[in-house]
């Protein structure tokens, strides 16, 4: 962890109160100077940090909720976004609404999940502090090529990532993004197929993504691969952007940069562009 990272995780855990340079240099084991420039640096990220003579630095009691309206302020596409306090498991409610006619495009929240699915009849730990969400489609293309569903969420998420928090993760495989070796994210595509056509009646592709640390730990059987995109937690117009980044990201990705045929083209780092048939696709970012 930076010093900057480390002095947000301990004025988080004292928000409202002082706490001083001096201490946070001692706790930190570095110099007053060096607690300043992060205070600084945090304050150009947008947090509100006041500075109390013979107190110390306090960070302002965070006001913004997690809400689809924060949500809504970071996207630009024209999708209905439902937030949800909690669910079972946000793809399974989208499911339901979809077999009920909801449209194409329309993305469920939910800030934790009880029933969280994961691949292979597996469960998704879903606890607060993650974020969950599944998108409904309507594609008119055949069962055997929504595998690219997966692929454009998956790229979906590892653009969000290096915007958001400036790290690098690749997908393993198509379902899963690792940062570090660590998996911070899995993907779900679920869909209901028309057996006359071959085709899709609609696909739901559910993303959850570890943001911070849970309070109470990963459950053993995860802890020693489960990571978290961010070193600490993190405050809610952040939650909203990371949200609101991957949601844009999957949109872009799905019109543009999937063809008629539903293979990916993906865009190297020298410009040159190539597209992808799924055998193929192992994406390092
Ligand atoms: C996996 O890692 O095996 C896939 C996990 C997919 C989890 C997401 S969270 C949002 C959506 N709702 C669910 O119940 N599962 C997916």
């Amino acid at each position: 962890m930076t010093i900057k990272q480390q002095v947000l995780k301990v004025l988080l855990e004292n928000k409202g109160k002082s706490v001083s340079g001096e201490s946070l240099g001692n706790k930190l084991f570095c110099s007053r100077n060096a607690v300043w420039k992060a205070i600084k640096s945090l304050r150009n990220d947008g947090y509100k940090i006041i500075a109390t003579t013979n107190k110390g630095y306090s960070l302002i009691e965070e006001t913004a909720e997690f809400t689809a309206e924060t949500i809504k302020k970071y996207i630009n596409c024209e999708s209905e976004i439902i937030l949800l306090d909690e669910i079972d498991s946000t793809n399974n409610f989208l499911k339901q609404k979809a077999e009920s006619g909801e449209k194409s495009g329309t993305v469920i929240i939910a800030k934790r999940q009880t029933g969280g699915k994961g691949r292979l009849g597996r469960s998704f730990f879903s606890p607060q502090g993650g974020m969950y969400l599944s998108i409904l489609l309507r594609p008119q293309i055949s069962a055997e090529k929504s595998l690219f569903i997966t692929t454009a969420a998956a790229v979906a998420v590892c653009r969000a990532i290096e915007k958001v928090s400036n790290k690098k993760s690749g997908i393993k495989w198509v379902n899963d993004v690792f940062i570090d070796n660590k998996k911070v994210c899995g993907i779900l595509t679920e869909a209901s197929l028309d057996f006359e056509t071959g085709g899709l009646y609609y696909a739901v592709v559910g993303i959850g993504v570890n943001l911070y640390y849970p309070k109470n730990s990963f459950p053993n059987d995860i802890k020693s691969i489960a990571g978290t995109v961010f070193d600490s937690e993190i405050d809610n117009d952040l939650k909203s952007k990371f949200t609101a980044e991957v949601i844009n990201n999957f949109f872009e990705i799905y019109a543009i940069d999937i063809d008629d045929n539903a293979r990916l083209t993906v865009e190297y780092e020298n410009g040159e562009k190539e597209t992808l048939f799924s055998g193929e696709v192992s994406i390092k970012f």
